[in-house]
């Protein structure tokens, strides 16, 4: 069934932003691919960032952050890269986007730093709460996907990958500290976060990512006219 999707008007209204968030292996770069096109294919101007990276500053961050040659990388050192890169993509292309497109995708934003490096490496939450806000110049996820799957599923999908980095050589206990970082904030922020079963197929979480940004497009103004479009069924 398509839907016939007429948006507001020719003013410029703000887009939204939109996160996936995940265990490394959860799936969710598939996930936020699929629902690019799926957002595209409606007729809307969507955008998809990465991090850390996205930008020539922020992709050069990456490669420092990742390199597994960097073992002696400190904790502290860590979290202010992960900052820095994230500060430069929200400056450059999170803003503008927002400004430009009606949905701005990002797999992983600062969720990502609270499970990895508050949860994972033991950093103070209140100082990292306080540097993911400045970094991200004050602008929040309007709707976070956390897809979620257990150690042992993600696990199993990562050792399909040929080469690890140096955040997933990390061991199992880092993995389930983290994996519990991204429940925890689920729980603390239900509003914003949405839970999806990694387990499930891609297609059966894109329909419900889909269905929830809908529902969000709504309530901005963004689409008036949701209802099925009887010659295309
Ligand atoms: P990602 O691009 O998701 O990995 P991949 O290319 O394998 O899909 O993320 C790179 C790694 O960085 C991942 O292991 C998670 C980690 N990470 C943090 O530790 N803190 C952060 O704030 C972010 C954004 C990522």
């Amino acid at each position: 069934m398509e839907l016939n999707i007429t948006k507001m008007n020719d003013k410029k209204t703000n887009g939204i932003f939109v996160t996936f968030e995940g265990i490394d292996g959860s799936g969710k770069s598939t996930q936020a691919s699929s629902l690019l096109r799926k957002v595209q294919e409606s007729g809307l101007n969507a955008v998809l960032f990465r991090e850390p990276g996205g930008t020539r500053i922020s992709e050069q961050i990456r490669q420092i952050l990742l390199s597994t040659k960097h073992t002696e990388m400190s904790s502290i050192t860590e979290v202010l890269l992960y900052s820095a890169a994230r500060a430069q993509l929200t400056e450059e292309m999170v803003i503008p986007g927002l400004r430009d497109n009606d949905v701005v995708i990002c797999d992983r934003y600062y969720d990502s730093t609270t499970a990895y490096q508050g949860y994972g490496r033991g950093i103070d939450m209140e100082f990292i709460s306080a540097l993911t806000k400045e970094a991200a110049r004050k602008i929040e996820p309007d709707l976070t996907f956390l897809v979620d799957v257990d150690a042992d599923l993600a696990e199993k999908r990562s050792s399909t990958i040929g080469r690890k980095d140096r955040i997933e050589l990390e061991n199992y206990e880092f993995k389930i500290r983290v994996i519990q970082g991204f429940r925890d904030l689920a729980e603390k922020f239900p509003d914003r976060i949405v839970i999806l079963d990694g387990s499930k197929e891609v297609e059966q979480l894109t329909e419900t990512a889909w269905k929830k940004i809908q529902t969000l497009l709504e309530k901005k103004g963004i689409i008036i006219n949701l209802e099925a479009n009887s010659e295309n069924i």
